[in-house]
């Protein structure tokens, strides 16, 4: 079976797949430079925060391929630098854009140093280093998936099916390929431990049931779409094994930022019992941030909330609060943070 692809790229040629038109329609559209890419990164087209740190550096990349060689490599710095600048201020919450953004004004930085190499071989290592990010986040998901998988087993109790939960939407529409806790639970299901995976619809933008909903289908694992407010009940009716979420920011001390209602869910755990795990690419662990506390949450449109596409299905001239995320503290997250180089208690996080 084909895989899904949100993110192509061929020579110079990006598009993606417009998730806002998922699951009806699937529509591939063209970026063109960076301007094309903060856009679909702010208005949603491509979501997750994998995926938009990935989009954006090769919409940069598309740019410079079709660029001539800036005069100097402080030229080239500049223009890197402003751009990816720009990139950063798309959405607030994510981190990866932010840190993608630094590895690369360093890179560049690093070059203007560099007296062997010339603007135009400047150019052609930024731009290699930026398209490297595509095949980077498809083996990082996949090492995620196999720690995750095997660690949920063990933890499990090596039971010959698991029933899993997850929120939102971390497959292969997240991110490169393959996907982080969605990833995991490819992973579980290609080891034959799946038994049900639960996946809550996610409100208010619904990123559970438009897109969750449809990766599982497509890759036909066993799964059951639920509420937000099914969680609790679903948790003790059918003895849910493990929650496992993405996440858009790991603070040094394990606190994480994940979609809006990951929080409520690792209470719930904790009260039932059920191991909680988030898994993330490990530059999703953001070391300047001390706590959960200091990551800025994303603050959305109400009328996310108060209509259905056109249709306005909340009272008119009722009040709306929407945050984009919730900060799970990191003692809820029980099973641990699951990352390409292992998985971590969250006072295990240290830079490498
Ligand atoms: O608002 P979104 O759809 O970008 O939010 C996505 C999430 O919260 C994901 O769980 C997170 O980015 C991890 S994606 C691998």
């Amino acid at each position: 079976m084909a895989t899904l692809q949100a993110i192509k790229y061929n020579d110079g040629s990006l598009e993606i797949l417009d998730q806002l038109l998922l699951p009806e329609s699937c529509t591939y559209i063209s970026i063109n430079n960076v301007q094309d890419a903060w856009s679909a990164i702010r208005e949603m087209k491509v979501r997750g925060a994998p995926a938009i740190a990935i989009v954006g550096s090769l919409s940069l990349a598309v740019e410079l391929r079709k660029l001539a060689a800036p005069e100097t490599k402080k030229d080239l710095h500049s223009l890197v630098k402003e751009k990816l600048d720009y990139l950063v201020t798309s959405r607030p919450t994510a981190v990866n854009m932010q840190l993608a953004a630094e590895a690369c004004v360093k890179l560049s930085n690093n070059l203007v140093d560099k007296a062997s190499v010339d603007a135009a071989e400047a150019k052609d290592v930024i731009v290699k280093h930026l398209e490297a990010m595509l095949a980077n986040d498809i083996a990082d998901n996949l090492a995620i998936g196999e720690h995750g998988a095997r660690d949920i087993a063990k933890k499990c109790g090596n039971k010959d099916k698991l029933r899993v939960l997850t929120h939102c939407n971390t497959g292969s529409l997240a991110t490169a390929g393959y996907g982080t806790a969605l990833g995991v639970i490819r992973s579980l299901h290609k080891a034959n431990l799946v038994d049900q995976v639960y996946c809550t619809e996610t409100r208010p933008y619904n990123q559970g049931s438009r897109l969750t909903a449809f990766e599982l289908v497509y890759e036909k694992i066993p799964a059951t779409l639920i509420c937000d407010d099914m969680a609790a009940a679903a948790m003790k009716e059918f003895k849910i094994d493990a929650v496992i979420v993405g996440a858009d920011r790991v603070a040094a001390n394990g606190d994480t930022a994940n979609k809006i209602g990951t929080y409520q869910l690792g209470v719930l755990a904790k009260s039932h019992n059920i191991l909680f795990y988030v898994a993330a690419p490990f530059s999703s662990i953001d070391f300047q941030i001390p706590t959960g506390q200091s990551i800025p949450i994303e603050e959305r449109p109400h009328s996310e909330m108060t209509h259905t596409g056109s249709i306005r299905t909340a009272a008119a001239g009722i009040n709306c609060w929407n945050p984009g995320f919730d900060v799970t503290p990191a003692e809820l997250i029980t099973g641990g943070i699951v990352t390409e180089k292992g998985v971590f208690k969250s006072d295990q996080l240290v830079p490498v």
